[in-house]
């Protein structure tokens, strides 16, 4: 009795072992859908970047260097040693690596990737921006970040001339210096915001117009920061333009495995579609609070302040007309936004650890594992339901992943700081 006991006790392990490793089928036919859907997936169908209506100089070469040169400027903070480029670093797809961003101290959140970042319509995890020139704008006044202010950077301008020149060229002369206070900002701390408030309102005013310029600029680099050709887009391109059989060598059958569950059981192109695999909305997928936190309110939140806020497309700094801010005059903003976070591209995520809006989680291993689990949201519910996957299941999806890493298609000149 005891021996057959131990014998079932065996088959049932051999067969739960063989559960979990065999590999299921590998998908040798696509069905056409199938095929439309990884279609739509690849870089090729990537169009142009629309043009910005709120930016004017977005697509101006001179506004694309002023940027560039301002985004690694460490000057253009407290202590002089913070720029864009500290955390959002070239040589990590424009991320840091870290878990929570540090700048003049440690924030809230963790440092996204900007490749392809200007096809988004909302910036931040919650969207709390509706333009890349206005997001530009915040971190420099923010006081865990670069902790400046507007008048400090127009200070700053007006004493270099490379910038006073590019600025004109671009914007007309700066605004004088004189008469202002050496800093002031309507954010700052109580010291700043005095000194605003004892600003007549056309410097005020002028002030605001010059520092919003300044996003623009940055913007207009931003827009250079654009995702290049992987192995994925080849594989997808090829399936398109010739027979079945030529895919073989491109993608590993692990990773075809896993492009099936991509598109398929585990459905994770309900969020992560289109050729930067993301669909720019926002979504709960019940990722634990940053440790310390409660849990944030999201993009609910993030609506109602991008509405608020004085740079946003309808605002008297932008270039657009009302009736060009479509995005923001028709957002969503309902209950079910609460804790939804905006859906980041998986293009290049192979070397963008750690993961998620906290930096929550450390590797893809086990964000595959949060995916499979489904764990229940602290706040409002997880759209995201429990997957099922075994274990060579999430391998494959995970060696998927890394078909969608290839070097930018941005110009190497546009990856360091403008040699003088
Ligand atoms: C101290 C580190 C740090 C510095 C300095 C910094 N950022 Fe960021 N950046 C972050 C973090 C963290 C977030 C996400 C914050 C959030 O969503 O609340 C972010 C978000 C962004 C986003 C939105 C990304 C998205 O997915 O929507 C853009 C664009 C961006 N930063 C550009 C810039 C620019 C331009 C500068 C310089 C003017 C800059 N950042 C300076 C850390 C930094
Ligand atoms: C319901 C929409 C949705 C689905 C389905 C979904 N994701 Fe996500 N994904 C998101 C959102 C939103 C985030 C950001 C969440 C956060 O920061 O808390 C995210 C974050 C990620 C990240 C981290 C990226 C980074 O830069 O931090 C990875 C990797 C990822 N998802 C992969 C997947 C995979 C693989 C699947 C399928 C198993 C999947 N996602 C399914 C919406 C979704």
């Amino acid at each position: 009795m005891k021996k057959l006991l131990s014998i079932v006790v065996v088959l049932v392990f051999f067969a739960v072992m063989a559960w979990n490793f065999a590999a299921p089928p590998i998908p040798s036919q696509w069905s056409e859908e199938q095929q439309a859907l990884i279609s739509s997936l690849s870089l090729a169908k990537l169009p142009p970047l629309a043009d910005d209506p709120s930016n004017r100089v977005a697509d101006n070469p001179l506004a694309a260097e002023l940027g560039q040169r301002l985004y690694f400027d460490t000057r253009l903070s407290s202590n002089k040693s913070v720029a864009c480029a500290s955390c959002h670093n070239p040589e990590l797809m424009f991320t840091d690596g870290l878990s929570l961003a540090m700048g003049l101290a440690i924030g809230p959140r963790h440092t996204p990737s900007l490749v392809g970042l200007s096809y988004s319509p909302w910036f931040y995890w919650d969207g709390r921006k509706d333009s890349q020139w206005a997001q530009a704008l915040a971190p420099l006044e923010a006081s865990h970040e670069h902790a400046t202010d507007r008048v400090q950077l127009l200070h700053l301008l007006a004493s270099d001339s490379v910038y006073t020149e590019m600025y004109a060229q671009l914007f007309g002369p700066l605004p004088t210096v004189l008469n202002l206070p050496g800093s002031a900002s309507p954010l700052g701390d109580s010291r700043q915001q005095t000194a605003w408030n004892n600003m007549d309102e056309g410097s005020q005013r002028t002030v605001s117009r010059f520092f919003s310029n300044l996003g623009k600029a940055i913007a207009a680099y931003e827009r250079k920061i654009v995702p290049g050709t992987s192995r994925f887009d080849e594989y997808a391109e090829q399936l398109i333009n010739s027979s079945a059989t030529q895919q073989g060598d491109l993608l590993s059958n692990a990773e075809i495995a896993g492009l099936n569950l991509f598109i398929g059981k585990a459905q994770c192109v309900s969020c992560h579609n289109s050729p930067l695999f993301t669909n720019n909305e926002f979504h709960n997928t019940g990722v634990l609070a940053v440790s310390g936190q409660l849990p944030g309110m999201g993009r609910y939140e993030g609506i109602r302040t991008a509405r608020n806020d004085p740079f946003n497309c309808l605002g008297e700094f932008s270039d657009a007309s009302p009736q060009q801010c479509i995005e923001l005059r028709f957002a969503r903003d309902e209950n079910d936004l609460v804790g939804a976070l905006k859906t980041p591209t998986l293009r290049n995520v192979t070397l963008t650890a750690p993961y998620m809006h906290g930096g929550q989680i450390a590797s893809l291993t086990e964000v595959i594992k949060h995916y499979n689990d489904a764990p229940t949201s602290m706040l409002s519910h997880n759209e995201a339901k429990p997957l099922g996957l075994r274990a060579v299941e999430r391998r494959q999806l995970e060696s998927f992943l890394y078909t969608l890493t290839a070097p930018l298609a941005t110009a190497a000149k546009w990856l360091s700081a403008p040699a003088d």
